[in-house]
């Protein structure tokens, strides 16, 4: 048994299942460049026939990424598995990951399909996939739930078939970790040929044990991959965090002893692109990633880390990238100082001609707002104007008037394919009055299921994060806008949510 612990990340297929955190291919080519960068060892790119748009993102992140294992998703049947191989053809290595309900609720209500008819398709796509690729994992969908003797010929027959790696998923968040851990145990000792494939756990969150029965699973069970994502981030409560599963790991090496090839430093780079870029703000409590994680408010705790930090503190903010987040860049810094911030960020410009048009809107922040800090960087970046993406909407300027007493008004001028159209509207508050003003000409007819607001760097000189969330014919969404005037900012997130609303193309839903 190796002590080697394989981290196969999924945000950007089963996080991407979260309401509204669909993103775009560039976005998502971003964060794989930034998961490569953080050293995860397998990323699953999408689910390549879901949509076109997944298909190109999964051969967009295969042709890009070199040093990470690329995967894509797919359903146990040979259109799912050609197109998951055709998207995959040019990856350095690539994975085929192939899912099949096997619990008797899933079998009987979801596929309507018999146990031996389950048995004989987990069996034939498995031998389908492996002619056409080395690397496959097979998930036997809401295995935790399934039936153990029927789990058992499954994953003996996709073993003999040539599955490499056999993932046990708790679908529905409903295992606890010493139960889970010892039906891992369980499968692995009665299972002859078992020792011919790694064993992985993917753990949800719905009763908040997704990284303890992850942890169970691999202490107890003897897997050697966790799937996870980044913030933890997935469909319903989410998935089991990365972040959090590689600390337990690093910080009880002793109790463990697996090695696990992440690089650290980049972890909360890389929560706050995931962040920024889905809309899905961090908790403040959140481990290892919240902006409390390392902040200690009682005199006694204070006290006690200034003599002796570990008296504490278990782990080094610096080791998760705390500390290279204090470097600031303010008004004086050069393009070079820039352009190396953005490197160590993960961010790839296409050519120098964007790094001068991010440098031009960094220096026009700078301007407004002393300090810039990494989340400033990012959400800059993120902008249209940075990132080249064709969007339907896009701000221009807003000018709004409030007063105690008075009802606020607010004009905003925006571009609609690219000709400038200006709506005035009056509203509850100011910003109410903007986004109203958007929708006398828009009348998108969406609704707004969440609006937050977040200060990016945590002072009033901060720059105000704005997430809008909005719901249309069944489809869900979210858009982010970032400013230092927070009416700006939500007018720009209300653009991004409608760009973002009339642009995507339907997708299959991997489980249900
Ligand atoms: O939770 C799950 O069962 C999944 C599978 C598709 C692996 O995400
Ligand atoms: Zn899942």
């Amino acid at each position: 048994m190796t002590d080697k612990l394989i981290i196969f990340d999924t945000t950007l297929r089963d996080g991407e299942q979260s309401p509204g955190a669909s993103m775009t291919r560039d976005e998502k080519l971003r964060i794989a460049r930034q998961l490569e960068r953080l050293k995860v060892d397998v990323i699953e790119a999408g689910f390549a026939a879901s949509s076109n748009g997944d298909f190109e993102c999964v051969k967009a992140i295969a042709e890009a990424i070199k040093d990470s294992t690329v995967c894509s998703l797919a359903r146990a049947n040979d259109r799912d598995i050609s197109r998951a191989a055709e998207a995959l053809k040019p990856a350095r290595s690539g994975r085929l990951h192939l899912f099949l309900a096997t619990s008797a609720l899933h079998m009987e209500m979801k596929l309507r399909m018999t146990p031996d008819q389950v048995f004989e398709q987990a069996k034939l796509s498995t031998r389908f996939a492996r002619n056409l690729m080395a690397d496959v994992e097979f998930s036997p969908e809401d295995g935790y739930r399934s039936d153990p003797d029927f789990l058992c010929r499954v994953i003996e027959a996709v073993i003999a078939e040539g599955a490499t790696t056999i993932n046990v998923p708790d679908t529905v968040g409903y295992a606890v970790p010493e139960l889970y851990g010892n039906f891992l145990k369980n499968l692995r000792e009665r299972i002859p040929n078992s020792d011919k494939a790694v064993w992985s756990v993917h753990c949800h969150n719905d009763l908040g044990m997704a990284v303890a029965n992850s942890l169970a699973g691999v202490k107890i069970g003897g897997a050697r991959q966790v799937e996870c994502t980044i913030n933890g981030l997935g469909e319903r409560a989410g998935n089991c965090s990365l972040e959090e599963v590689v600390m337990a790991l690093k910080t009880r090496r002793d109790y463990f002893h697996l090695d696990v090839g992440i690089d650290t430093k980049y972890i909360l780079a890389t929560s706050r692109m995931v962040s920024q870029t889905t809309g899905f703000v961090v908790q403040p409590n959140k481990a290892v990633v919240g902006a409390n994680a390392f902040a200690h408010a009682s005199g006694i705790h204070q006290d006690g880390v200034l003599k002796a930090r570990d008296t504490y503190e278990i782990m080094r903010a610096e080791d998760v990238g705390w500390s290279a987040n204090k470097i600031v860049l303010g008004k004086l810094s050069g393009r070079n100082a820039f352009k190396q911030r953005l490197q160590e960020l993960g961010v790839v410009m296409q050519s120098e001609a964007d790094i001068n048009t991010a440098f031009a809107r960094f220096k026009d922040l700078a301007d407004r707002k002393s300090d810039i800090f990494d989340e400033d960087i990012l959400a800059l970046v993120s902008d249209e104007s940075v990132t080249h993406e064709k969007e339907q909407y896009g701000f221009v300027s807003l000018s709004q008037h409030s007063e105690t007493g008075e009802r606020p008004q607010a004009s905003v001028v925006f571009t609609v394919d690219g000709t400038e159209v200006k709506g005035n509207s009056d509203g509850n508050g100011p910003v109410d009055a903007s986004l109203k003003a958007i929708e006398t000409h828009v009348k998108s007819g969406a609704e707004m299921v969440l609006y937050s607001v977040n200060a990016i760097s945590g002072s009033t000189e901060s720059q105000g994060e704005v997430t809008v969330r909005l719901q249309n014919s069944g489809r869900v969404v979210n858009g982010v806008g970032a400013d230092p005037d927070i009416v700006v900012a939500s007018a720009k997130a209300y653009l991004s949510a409608l760009n973002k609303l009339h642009s995507k193309a339907d997708r299959v839903a991997a489980q249900g």
